[in-house]
């Protein structure tokens, strides 16, 4: 057990989920919390390369089962890097993507084996599982609007409903980690949703 508490993010492209994060450091910090605010892919140095490699639209070649791999390596460095010595320190750290996000794109997404990729990131992660995760559901058709077309991005509309029911069956499957909020609203809407969802869990 950690000091610190562990929160999530997590939604498709476009719903805001950096706002929020942000939003909710200012609104922690301002009770006295310690936060890291931290994503994934390339919350580190090491990792901001790797994010080049899984994010660049040239990487035509770059085979599912490596997309794989190279999310877990990026989510190894950034766990034994930042996250687990921030939640060493007492600190609140506030993740944008985690290993959900792995299960929606490279599982329910691509349709790849989804317990090969829940092995590999128990592996990856030695095991760490966040306390608290948020999924900012939105219509993808919609937040998509506001990428703009990386590798991943440019996949199609029906992809991202896959990930989008992925991230739902998730969530539902989890209620006591996972809370669902829509990702509808002004930023202040959504902001006091993701306070509403926490109530009490930190
Ligand atoms: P970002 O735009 O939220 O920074 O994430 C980069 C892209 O990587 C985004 O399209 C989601 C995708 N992604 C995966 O496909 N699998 C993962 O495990 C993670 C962390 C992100």
């Amino acid at each position: 057990m950690y000091k610190g508490s562990f929160i999530t993010l997590e939604g498709v492209d476009g719903v805001g989920k950096t706002t929020q994060a942000l939003l909710l450091k200012e609104y922690l910090e301002s009770k006295g919390h310690e936060v890291c605010h931290t994503f994934e892919p390339g919350g580190t140095q090491l990792g901001s390369q790797i994010r080049s490699l899984l994010l660049n639209p040239e990487h035509s070649e770059l085979h599912s089962m490596t997309e794989i791999l190279l999310y877990a390596a990026d989510r190894a460095q950034h766990v034994f890097e930042v996250v687990r010595p921030s939640l060493e320190q007492g600190k609140t750290v506030i993740c944008e993507r985690f290993v959900d996000s792995s299960l929606a794109y490279q599982g329910y997404g691509l349709g790849l084996d989804m317990e090969g990729i829940r092995q590999v990131n128990r592996w990856a992660t030695g095991n760490l599982v966040p306390d608290v995760t948020i999924y900012f559901d939105a219509d993808p058709a919609e937040s998509l609007i506001k990428t703009k077309g990386d590798r991943i991005e440019q996949r199609t509309l029906e992809y991202y409903s896959r990930v989008r029911e992925g991230f739902l069956q998730m969530a539902r499957a989890e209620p006591k980690r996972f809370r669902i909020i829509s990702a509808q609203g002004t930023r202040e809407e959504v902001a006091s949703r993701v306070l509403e969802a926490l109530g009490g869990r930190i």
